[in-house]
């Protein structure tokens, strides 16, 4: 087994137990961890086209629920990047008059000319991972905040987490850590300073607590090898 797994897979959840056991296991365990290219992949945020589009702005300042333009989020397995078309209920010419207009001009001219915008992808699982179901996550109440970090606070959306196998099965193995009334998966601020920031025993929404949503999931999340590499 142990040739299969990546040695980190197993180092991650005990680092905090590391000290004291003294600091050469430390860099040893800190090495393989930082070694591993997933780490790289944290942080990545390639550059987009046009002047980008800005998460703090809409989902921040403008307020704007993830699935305006997510719109499948909770019902395919594979989630969305909007068309041109959802930007033009706001963007048509006139509609909006504030100081950032003319930097919108690239999208129009998008959707004038039929292009779609040639977004570039950042959060993508391996191949081999063939099932990872998007929408069942969703609909268990995996906040976004979980899995994709504060993007109600990014002008430019960056992978925040590493997205590797032991970050799937950290999760899996401890689910009500994460998990929100499903109603309030796309309320990221909240979760990050109201929920997330209250220990897992005391949280509690309208009266509903962490462990009674563990308990009306439909099943425990899988860690068998077939559950996501048939
Ligand atoms: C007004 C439309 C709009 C809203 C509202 C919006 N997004 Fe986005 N989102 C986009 C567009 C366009 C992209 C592609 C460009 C980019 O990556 O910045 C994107 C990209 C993303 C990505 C990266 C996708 C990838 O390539 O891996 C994530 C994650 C994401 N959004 C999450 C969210 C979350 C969470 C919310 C709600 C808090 C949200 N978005 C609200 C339009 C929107
Ligand atoms: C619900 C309305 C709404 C939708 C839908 C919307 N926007 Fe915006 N957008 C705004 C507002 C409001 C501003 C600020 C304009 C201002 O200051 O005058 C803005 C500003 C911008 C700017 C200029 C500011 C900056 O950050 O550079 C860009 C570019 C932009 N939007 C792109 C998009 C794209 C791309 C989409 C579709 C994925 C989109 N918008 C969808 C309302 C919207
Ligand atoms: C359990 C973790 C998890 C949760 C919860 C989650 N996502 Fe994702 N999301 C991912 C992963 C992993 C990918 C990459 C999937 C792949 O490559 O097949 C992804 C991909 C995306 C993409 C990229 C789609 C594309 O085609 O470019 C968007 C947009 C997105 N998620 C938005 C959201 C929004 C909005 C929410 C909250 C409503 C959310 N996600 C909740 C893990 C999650
Ligand atoms: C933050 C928590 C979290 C993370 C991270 C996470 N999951 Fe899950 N996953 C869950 C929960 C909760 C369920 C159970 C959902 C239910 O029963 O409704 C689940 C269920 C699943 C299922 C079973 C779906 C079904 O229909 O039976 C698969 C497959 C899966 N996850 C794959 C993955 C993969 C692959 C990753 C990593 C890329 C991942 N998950 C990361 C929380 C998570
Ligand atoms: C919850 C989902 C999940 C389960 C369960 C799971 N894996 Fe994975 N596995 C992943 C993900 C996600 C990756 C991709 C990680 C990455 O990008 O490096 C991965 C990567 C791998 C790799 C490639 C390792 C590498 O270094 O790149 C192997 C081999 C593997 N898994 C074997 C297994 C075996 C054997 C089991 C059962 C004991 C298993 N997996 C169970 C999600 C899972």
């Amino acid at each position: 087994m142990s040739a299969i797994f990546p040695k980190w897979t197993n180092a991650v959840p005990t680092i905090g137990a590391m000290g004291a056991l003294g600091g050469l296991l430390t860099v040893v365990v800190g090495t393989w961890y930082y070694a591993t290219p997933d780490f790289w992949e944290v942080g990545y945020m390639p550059t987009q086209p046009g002047e980008g589009f800005n998460h703090q702005l809409h989902a921040g300042r403008l307020g704007m629920d993830c699935r305006y333009c997510h719109t499948n989020v909770e019902t395919s397995p594979e989630a969305n990047v909007p068309t041109v078309s959802t930007c033009m209920g706001c963007h048509t010419e006139g509609m909006l008059s504030g100081s950032d207009v003319h930097r919108v001009g690239w999208v129009r001219e998008a959707y004038a000319e039929d292009r779609s915008i040639p977004w570039r992808r950042i959060h993508k699982l391996p191949d081999y991972v063939r099932n990872f179901p998007h929408h069942v996550h969703v609909q268990a109440g995996v906040s976004c905040y979980s899995c994709h970090g504060q993007i109600v606070g990014m002008p430019v959306v960056f992978q925040a987490e590493s997205l590797s196998m032991g970050w799937c099965l950290e999760c899996h193995r401890e689910p009500e850590k994460h998990l929100v009334p499903p109603d309030q998966v796309t309320k990221l601020v909240w979760a990050e300073q109201e929920w997330f920031a209250t220990p897992v025993h005391q949280r509690s929404y309208e009266g509903v607590t962490a462990s009674e949503l563990l308990e009306s999931l439909r099943q425990a999340p899988p860690q068998n090898c077939a559950a996501c590499h048939h």
